[in-house]
């Protein structure tokens, strides 16, 4: 979904749509006016004007729901993807990730998105992982060395700012396999 904007924005801007839509293609038409012929006496087919609007509303509001089911769908297999690999990876659970993370201090230093509150600015926020080529810009990504720099930094980097916060490497395991699942 690199290609779109925040997934909040564009979610409220199709569900704006929606509603639009929705409004267009349900909203009441212009009853027939006081004193006015009943239907069928009028001349020509008694075919409502508003008739060609609406259908257009309708095929919209069906394209947009469809389209709509089919990103929901493939967001959601994608996401469902990439946590089945990252479990693979790391052999943890990345669920556990977040309140270990909390526990841990890791947002005071670290944006982590998907934490709660780990809005931190000392270091770089920990997104798109699984896209990185180096860990602390030394040591080569793979899930060995990202749960062996979770736990230690400074056994790879002597000189990292980053300090061993006490997480064991089970635990590790379960925040590098969040890391990677995003
Ligand atoms: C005191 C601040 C601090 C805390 C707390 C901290 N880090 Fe870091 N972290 C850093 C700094 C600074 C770097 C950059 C290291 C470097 O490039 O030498 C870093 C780098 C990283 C990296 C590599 C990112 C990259 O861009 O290469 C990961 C992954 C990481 N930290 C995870 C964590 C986790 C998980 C925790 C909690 C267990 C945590 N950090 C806690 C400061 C911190």
């Amino acid at each position: 979904m690199r290609f779109l904007p925040d997934g909040r924005a564009k979610l409220a801007g199709a569900g704006l749509l929606a509603l639009l839509l929705a409004w267009l293609a349900f909203r009441p038409g212009p009853g027939p006016a006081p004193g006015s012929a009943p239907p069928g006496d009028a001349i020509g087919p008694p075919t409502p004007p508003q008739w060609h609007f609406r259908a257009t509303a309708w095929s919209a509001l069906a394209f947009l729901l469809l389209t709509g089911l089919g990103l929901g769908a493939w967001t959601f297999m994608q996401g469902r993807e990439r946590h089945e690999v990252a479990v693979a990876l790391t052999g943890g659970d990345p669920r556990r990730a977040p309140e270990l993370m909390t526990r841990y201090g890791c947002g005071g230093c670290h944006t982590i998105p998907g934490v709660p509150g780990a809005d931190g600015k000392v270091a770089g926020p920990l997104t798109d992982m699984r896209e990185r080529v180096f860990i602390g810009g030394v040591a080569r990504n793979s899930p060995q060395a990202m749960i062996a720099w979770i736990v230690d930094p400074r056994a790879i980097s002597p000189r990292t700012a980053m300090p061993a916060t006490g997480i064991t490497e089970a635990e590790a395991r379960n925040v590098a396999a969040f890391l990677y699942a995003r």
